[in-house]
């Protein structure tokens, strides 16, 4: 496993590896990694010919407020994974030759990114869909992978993409869960014991939405006041439900639709969703797409 923080040389590396007619397998981070991350890693070591893991803590997605110093940075122990993993290239740029002196040029993605995540953290999306964007022309993939636990950050990645016309397929892979049901996170390492336990609310309300859906219910309303009230003993964010594809809120569920909660832990923010996919033309049909990913416990 080779590591270059060099924006050239990885480029050069990516038009050497095209010209070979190998395909690149991209999974984008901010580092810290965790077994979230190891299985977008597998994904791409599995289905593509080569595989590029980036590790960079991106500024321009953090508030001045928020933890940009104190996010978690363990390069070394992440590389140890990455190289474990099969990967074989680790693009760490610095941010000044990301952003250097006199940048100006940021993606919005009008729409998906509006709701959400972004009530509460305007700048945060326009920073993922710059630096996605500027990774994507270094490293060329054919394929990038994210996780669904980020579900707004996955469908304005795929906007982008197919509004950018970026000839990259965005892979969508499910969230990763502890034994116990919390979603992964790299954040997760922030919660105290008694937060960590408390935290469980989130991933029990789901199941909790999960069991209502299988016996049919299908007022959106009925569904986000028993998750509601399954977090409450947590500082709630949001909880919503979503057009799985636009981030639009809907009311009866119907088609691919996103119920998506955030809430304040102390200082880490968590997010958890879960996606149900019901067909229009038979809502008693209802298939859950991400049946696996709450489990009972
Ligand atoms: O999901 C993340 O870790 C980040 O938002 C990403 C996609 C690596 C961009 O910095």
């Amino acid at each position: 496993m080779k590591i270059i923080h060099d924006k050239q040389a990885m480029r050069v590396w990516a038009i050497a590896e095209k010209a070979k007619g190998r395909s690149i397998g991209f999974v984008p981070t901010m580092g810290a990694l965790h077994e979230g991350h190891a299985s977008l890693v597998r994904a791409a070591v599995e289905r593509d010919d080569v595989t590029v893991a980036s590790v960079f803590v991106n500024p321009t997605q953090f508030a001045p407020h928020e933890d940009l110093d104190s996010y978690p940075r363990t390069f070394e122990e992440d590389c140890a994974l990455l190289e474990k993993l099969g990967v074989d290239i680790v693009y760490a740029p610095d941010p000044e030759s990301m952003y250097p002196k006199g940048y100006a040029t940021y993606v919005t993605v009008e729409g998906v990114s509006e709701g959400l995540c972004s009530l509460t953290r305007p700048h945060f999306f326009r920073g993922v869909a710059t630096v996605v964007t500027k990774l994507f022309c270094t490293v060329l993939p054919d394929r990038a992978y994210f996780g669904q636990k980020d579900a707004q950050q996955c469908a304005i990645i795929k906007r982008m993409a197919e509004d950018l016309d970026l000839a990259v397929e965005i892979v969508e892979m499910p969230i990763i869960r502890e034994t116990d049901g919390l979603a992964m996170s790299s954040r997760n390492r922030y919660l105290s014991a008694e937060e960590r336990q408390k935290a469980l609310n989130i991933s029990a309300a789901l199941r909790r939405a999960q069991a209502m859906l299988a016996a049919g219910e299908r007022d959106g309303a009925a569904i986000v006041n028993a998750v509601r009230e399954g977090m409450a003993p947590l500082d709630i964010d949001y909880v919503v439900l979503v057009d799985a594809r636009t981030m639009v809120p809907v009311d009866r569920i119907c088609g691919e639709v996103l119920l998506a909660v955030a809430a304040n832990m102390g200082s880490a923010r968590l997010i958890d969703n879960i996606k149900f996919a019901v067909p229009q033309d038979n809502e008693a049909a209802l298939e859950m797409t991400a049946k696996e990913n709450v489990p009972c416990c």
